[in-house]
């Protein structure tokens, strides 16, 4: 602290008060003086096993698709996707989560538990082609293959019926591990969701199957560009089911139900926006942390880098590297790929 010497007559010269403060002994910068310092000081690294690749495909297509607010995002094709998760393997990050975007979509969402629906399928796919070289999470929630696009069954009156859903969910559990899912990933936010696909999927000889808990997710609007990307045709929104994003102590409270019902990661959603809660989550979990950087996160960075008013490269990495010192064990990525391939190049 440079302080002003007692009954002083005269103010400190600016040099005077730099040789009063004598800032040499404590100099923070030491540190950063040479890039080999920096890299032998840094507190968390990126690695791809740390990265996760959410991927779309459309039934019925024929060429990948580009997603509009997305771009250097697809649907794919179902040969497409195939080709897409041997990249990722190669590239050495730790897994992909898969979306299907159906061409009939019905009050009950049918497509969902259809071994042949496109989720399901697609699933199957992947898992001949990859086998176990990644690990394959599968999407399960309704919104994708109901008419109306909420996350569950509607009551007569046109709301979300918690138990009847779960009801699909346990239905969806099995036909996504019948299909080769190594992992499913609720992402409805209904009450109990954990507990019952555990149970049933324990019930069918299925404890191999892990569920990766969609624990806080917030009714965010940084979900807008991925409701492109499945075609989504919700109109209103979730605020009945999803997390209000004013809330942080009631992410704690969820995680904790889906811990105790058996989940084997928690995930918080979007990342960006709720680095708070994820250090929260990291700091109480007993499991895992994954965090899902979304469509919108994506999207923004995205958007400036093309105008020129951002560094493609270091914006992601480092949106990135905030996720993961915020307590994120797994980032959900769109970059995934292309990320790894640079953190690849860095260390050569
Ligand atoms: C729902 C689901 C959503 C996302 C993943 N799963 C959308 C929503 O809740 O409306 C969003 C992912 C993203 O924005 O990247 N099944």
């Amino acid at each position: 602290m440079t302080t002003h010497p007692a009954g002083s007559p005269t103010p400190l010269t600016p040099a005077d008060a730099v040789a009063a403060a004598r800032p040499g002994r404590v100099r923070p910068r030491r540190l950063r003086g040479t890039a080999a310092l920096r890299r032998s000081a840094t507190e968390v690294r990126l690695h791809p096993a740390d990265l996760i690749l959410p991927l779309f495909v459309k039934e019925g297509l024929t060429e990948p698709q580009p997603i509009a607010s997305m771009p250097g995002v697809v649907q794919h094709t179902r040969d497409s996707l195939r080709r897409a998760v041997v990249e990722a393997a190669a590239a050495g990050i730790s897994g992909v989560n898969l979306f299907g975007v159906p061409l009939v979509r019905d009050a009950t969402g049918s497509g969902a538990t259809d071994p042949d629906g496109v989720l399901n399928a697609a699933l199957a796919d992947v898992r001949a082609e990859v086998g176990d070289a990644l690990v394959i999470q599968a999407d399960l929630c309704l919104d994708e293959f109901t008419d109306h696009g909420h996350c569950g069954v509607l009551t007569a009156d046109g709301s979300v019926d918690n138990d009847a859903t779960l009801v699909r969910y346990a239905e969806m559990a099995l036909a996504q591990a019948e299909a080769g899912a190594h992992m499913v990933a609720p992402s409805g936010m209904m009450d109990g969701q954990v507990g019952v696909i555990r149970d049933v999927l324990d019930g069918a000889g299925r404890d191999d199957v892990a569920v990766l808990a969609y624990a806080a997710k917030f009714a965010s609007v940084l979900y807008g560009p991925f409701r492109d990307a499945v075609e989504s045709t919700l109109e209103g929104d979730r605020r009945t089911y999803q997390m209000d994003p004013a809330n942080r102590r009631e992410a704690l409270r969820e995680v904790a139900l889906d811990i105790a019902e058996g989940a084997d990661l928690v995930m918080v959603k979007p990342a960006g926006a709720f680095l708070d809660v994820l250090a929260d989550v990291a700091a109480a979990s007993t499991v895992p942390v994954a965090a899902y950087q979304v469509s919108g996160e994506y999207a923004m960075v995205e958007a400036a880098a093309a105008q020129g008013w951002l560094d493609r490269r270091r914006a992601i990495t480092e949106s990135v590297l905030g996720i993961r010192r915020a307590g994120a064990d797994q980032v959900l990525t769109y970059w995934a790929v292309e990320l790894a391939h640079w953190l690849r190049e860095e260390w050569r």
